[in-house]
């Protein structure tokens, strides 16, 4: 089954922390920052907490898709941490809002938001399953499949700012705290997905920590990201490559053809160098590290949004859109806007 994205929406911090800022308590420049990630400022939370951000992305989405809370079938929020490891972010959404739906939360790092996507579109397809009493197959007890989802709510936020150690330069530059949401129904624009995983757990890691279990043998109290950088570096452009080349094949295209490239902003030299690679023009490869850093499962879908927002996108514009992070995961998937 495909899909159709019919409103999008965002939610930001209001504080904008710029390079300068970060010089005031590390040891680091602007100059290094810019140079060697794009990024030239990022939001954080000061008081806001992850569900602010994410319901004022839902609700701005919903409104643009003309639908009340209460006609969703469906909230999926894609996080590294919400604001309590249980109840999910989905929930917290779901109260906020006022739906009425199942909601949950799926964790695939910064490629939340294809992750999501796909499993989106699974549920348009399938819906639920009305299974026969002790498995039935035939019968009037038979199971059956009702596609009972139509419009799915995928709210994409993360709020990294409390998961990185701000005495650590290597990371906490990277950065910064943001919600993406789209809202999504049964339509064509989905043309072509593809997720995956390579089992690397040690190069990009946030730890849960032991908690205080007198029971546990080792304890570990650390819970900050941690990031082997050029080892990410490595990774991430391979994946994108790969993504890039697996999409174009299986839709038989050229690079040419594809209008805009929406990768994740995670560095801006790893999107210069994909761009280099496949020899295209810098304008099909919008950015906005440079206003909110690396956003972790939002980037992607807040940059689509942006550039609805500034009229960029039109009809029939062939967009494709990737995303890698811990896992290692990867995913992308092809839209035609409409
Ligand atoms: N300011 C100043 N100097 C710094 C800083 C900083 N903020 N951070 C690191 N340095 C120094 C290092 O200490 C090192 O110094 P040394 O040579 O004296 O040891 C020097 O800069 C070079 O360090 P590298 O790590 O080699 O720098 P590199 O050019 O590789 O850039 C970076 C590091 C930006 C992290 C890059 O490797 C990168 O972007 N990697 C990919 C990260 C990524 O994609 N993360 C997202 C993953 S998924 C997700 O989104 C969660």
């Amino acid at each position: 089954m495909s899909l159709k994205i019919i409103g999008l929406g965002k939610g930001i911090p209001e504080s904008c922390v710029s390079n300068d800022d970060l010089v005031s308590f590390l040891d680091t420049s602007d100059e290094w920052i810019v140079s060697r990630t794009g990024i030239k400022s990022r939001h954080v939370c000061t008081s806001e907490k992850l569900t602010d951000l994410s319901t004022a992305a839902a609700l701005q989405a919903l409104n643009k898709a003309g639908l009340s809370p209460k006609e969703l079938d469906l909230i999926i929020c894609t996080t590294i941490g919400g604001d309590y490891r249980t109840p999910s972010l989905a929930c917290c959404v779901l109260e906020r809002i006022g739906a009425r739906c199942p909601a949950f939360d799926m964790n695939a790092a910064c490629t939340g938001f294809i992750y999501a996507l796909n499993v989106a579109s699974a549920f348009l397809g399938a819906g639920s399953l009305v299974c026969g009493l002790g498995g039935e197959t035939t019968g009037s007890l038979a199971g059956r499949q009702t596609s009972n989802y139509k419009n799915i709510l995928i709210v994409c936020a993360e709020i990294m700012s409390t998961q990185m150690d701000w005495s650590d330069r290597n990371t906490c530059v990277l950065f910064g705290d943001g919600a993406a949401a789209c809202v999504v129904t049964k339509g064509d624009m989905l043309k072509y997905i593809h997720l995956s995983a390579e089992a690397d757990t040690s190069i990009l890691n946030l730890p849960s920590g032991t908690g205080n279990s007198p029971f546990a043998t080792e304890r570990d109290e650390s819970c900050f990201l941690n990031m082997q950088g050029r080892e990410v570096f490595k990774f991430a452009v391979n994946a994108v490559e790969d993504e890039i080349e697996q999409a174009l094949e299986s839709l038989e295209l050229q690079a040419k053809q594809i209008d805009w490239y929406i990768l994740h902003q995670a560095n801006k030299r790893i999107i210069d160098f994909i761009r280099m690679k496949l020899g295209q023009p810098e304008g099909k490869f919008p950015i906005n590290i440079d206003r909110y850093g690396n956003l972790s499962s939002a980037s992607v879908p807040l940059l689509l949004y942006e550039m609805l927002e500034d009229g960029l996108v039109k009809s029939g514009d062939v967009i494709f859109m990737s995303a890698f992070g811990a896992g290692m995961t990867a995913g992308s998937c092809v839209i035609v806007w409409e």
